[in-house]
């Protein structure tokens, strides 16, 4: 046994707790809007308190992880905590790079722990509800983000012709479209086409609806539907799917039902995550921990209560791109989208 190896893994495992912790902390500040208050410039704890309406105690607390951390900055002598812009940049705003909605994600995550782990010893699975239970609506917060920030642009501009198909007017469906904000987006900036977006969940689509309301959209419809299924007869130039595949409870017949729902010509876009589906394969991978880990805690257990083949958040290019040509698409490719984490795969 190598001494100097065990000392290293130790301070790789005070480091991987620190986070660990840390992770919790940031998700508070998130949610109490520290990050906010500290983004307005440097003050003590006791302003800083009075700005974000909190009590002292717990904010001087909270700001002496945040500095040993790394975190926030802290000026002895007029004791002021300060936020450099920097940091600020990824822990602030209503943009996809602020990182506080994914730590506020894995807190969410952690309160259905003690039900994932019964699933090692019992089997099954947790149903979707459970999480909804602690989560309400905040489970899409990134994703809401990242739609603002890489929807029209980044997704559907990095897939050749399909932004100019999208403005000449076209039939889309999204199929799992979840609170729908991408098809209200897309509805927004592209007038010229209509846009359906299906989903089981009817909590989800009343909020998609709501949305719809609010943006005054007369081209965006949402529907509650199972998208197994989904008609057969071709009524769609686009189908799309966010986030979506990966957790069905029959991956292989929903994606066979996207294909015949295609107009000739039609085209599937599916953002999905970017593994390889080879453990081996994903060890520079820097995102691949948190993708298995998000896999074990919520893609796993949710479609094992579903009864399905639980592909998980890992299940990989490969195996995505054998799936959509067992689906009967001729024309499969992989396309790099603004987000390492996420490829664009496109079935014409
Ligand atoms: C991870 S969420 C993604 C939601 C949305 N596309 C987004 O990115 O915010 C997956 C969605 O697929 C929906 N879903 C799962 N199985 C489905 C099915 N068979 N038919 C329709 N929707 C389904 C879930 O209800 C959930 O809203």
């Amino acid at each position: 046994m190598d001494l100097q190896r065990t000392q290293a893994f130790g301070g790789r495992l005070l480091e991987l707790m620190t986070g660990g912790a840390l992770t919790m902390m940031i998700g508070i500040g998130h949610r109490t809007g520290l990050f906010e208050a500290a983004a307005a410039g440097p003050a003590t704890s006791g302003r800083l308190a009075d700005r974000a309406g909190l009590d002292e105690r717990y904010v001087r607390e909270w700001l002496g992880a945040m500095v040993t951390g790394g975190i926030l900055e802290y000026r002895p002598g007029p004791g002021e905590y300060v936020l450099p812009a920097e940091h600020a940049a990824l822990l602030t705003g209503a943009t996809a790079a602020n990182v506080g909605p994914a730590a506020s994600t894995l807190r969410t995550l952690g309160a259905v722990l003690p039900a994932v782990e019964r699933c090692f010893t019992e089997g099954g699975g947790v149903p979707y509800a459970e999480y909804a239970a602690v989560a309400g609506d905040s489970l899409g917060e990134t994703w809401r983000h990242v739609y603002d920030d890489h929807l029209v642009d980044g997704f559907l501009g990095a897939v050749p012709g399909l932004t100019d198909r999208l403005r000449s007017g076209a039939r889309v469906l999204d199929l799992g479209c979840g609170s729908g904000h991408a098809v209200n987006l897309m509805a927004a900036a592209f007038p010229g086409s209509e846009f359906f977006g299906l989903d089981i969940a009817p909590e989800a689509i009343a909020l998609a609806e709501a949305e719809r309301e609010r943006m005054a959209l007369r081209n965006a419809e949402f529907l509650v539907a199972d998208a197994e299924l989904l008609p057969t007869d071709p009524g769609f130039d686009v189908i799309t799917a966010f986030d979506a595949i990966h957790d069905q409870r029959a991956p292989e017949a929903v994606l066979a039902r996207v294909r015949a729902a295609l107009r000739p010509g039609g085209t599937f876009v599916m953002v999905d995550t970017n593994f390889s589906s080879h453990l081996e394969r994903n060890l520079d991978n820097p995102h691949a921990p948190l993708g298995y880990a998000i896999s074990l805690m919520f893609c796993v257990p949710t479609t094992r209560a579903s009864g399905g083949p639980a592909l998980g958040a890992v299940w990989g290019r490969e195996r995505a791109m054998e799936l959509l040509a067992g689906a009967g698409f001729t024309e499969v490719a992989l396309l790099d989208s603004p987000r390492p984490q996420n490829g664009i795969f496109v079935g014409r």
